[in-house]
């Protein structure tokens, strides 16, 4: 049976090369319903691939995967849609010439009995998705290109969320915004978090996750080096670990720590 004690997302032991490059490995991660995990580390550590391997985009060499505790099997970017799994990606995925409620449907449009668009049912539901993620938002009619960067994210992760997504995977979301948009990000991430969606987040700058997250997880060199509970850590413990490796005691230590 479901439960809050039933992780969403279990990587375990996960590998993959690229020629002789160990882009990961074996990486253990997990993820609770309505819980924020922030994956940390330096460039290169290998935080992309390994959510490219849950997202279907790359297919692992070695691991388990497994979502609400059952063993999936996640190939390409479909099968991990069909287990609600949805990613964002830094550069913002929008297409600019179109308004909201067009970019919400892009490639999945809803069409009336007799075959046509259905342009007000898109409108209603992107309405109430966009109203759920951020009530101020007003401007449907306007082609995305006129917006904020903060409110082409909103429609961004509207579209995500649209198809009942249960696990978002945001790999360095606010990297193309301003201090206030990041800031409306944040909010939209609270939102999303309430509602018993999953995420995680993806960043190499501690400061975008601190706050944001209730575990973090550390990797370098493709390993994780260690996993832990945001209260349980200072910014100074994490930036140690991201930069030497060094687990603070209260972390549980994966196989990247460094061995004193
Ligand atoms: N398709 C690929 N082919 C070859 N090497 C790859 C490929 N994808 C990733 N790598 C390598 O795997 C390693 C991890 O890269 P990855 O993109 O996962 O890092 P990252 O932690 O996301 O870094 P950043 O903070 O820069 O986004 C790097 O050495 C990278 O060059
Ligand atoms: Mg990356």
């Amino acid at each position: 049976m479901l439960d809050s004690k039933t992780p969403l997302v279990e990587m375990t032991d996960i590998s993959i090369s690229f020629g002789g490059i160990h882009a990961v490995e074996r990486a253990s991660v997990d993820l609770y319903p309505g819980e924020v995990v922030g994956l940390l580390g330096h460039n290169g550590a290998g935080k992309s691939t390994l959510i490219k391997i849950l997202s279907g985009a790359y297919k692992r060499d070695t691991g388990i995967i497994r979502i609400n505790g059952e063993e999936a099997t996640i190939n390409n970017p479909r099968d991990a849609k069909a287990y609600g799994i949805e990613t964002i990606y830094q550069t913002l995925a929008v297409a600019d010439n179109v308004d909201a409620a067009a970019n919400l449907f892009l490639g999945r449009e809803l069409t009336t009995p007799i075959g046509t668009l259905d342009d007000a049912a898109m409108e209603s539901k992107a309405r109430e998705v966009m109203g759920r993620l951020n009530p101020n938002f007003r401007r449907f009619k306007e082609p995305v290109k006129a917006l904020s960067g903060g409110q082409r994210q909103s429609v961004a992760i509207a579209r995500a969320i649209l198809f009942n997504a249960r696990i978002l995977i945001m790999d360095e979301p606010t990297a193309a915004l301003g201090p206030q948009e990041t800031a409306q990000v944040g909010d939209l991430i609270k939102q999303l978090k309430s509602e018993g969606i999953g995420i995680f987040l993806i960043s190499h700058d501690i400061h975008d996750v601190f706050d944001l997250a209730d575990r973090l997880v550390v990797m370098k060199n493709g390993k994780v080096v260690g996993t832990a509970r945001t209260e349980d850590v200072t910014k100074d413990e994490v930036l140690g670990m991201i930069i030497v490796g060094k687990v603070p005691a209260r972390a549980i230590p994966g196989p990247g720590a460094l061995s004193e």
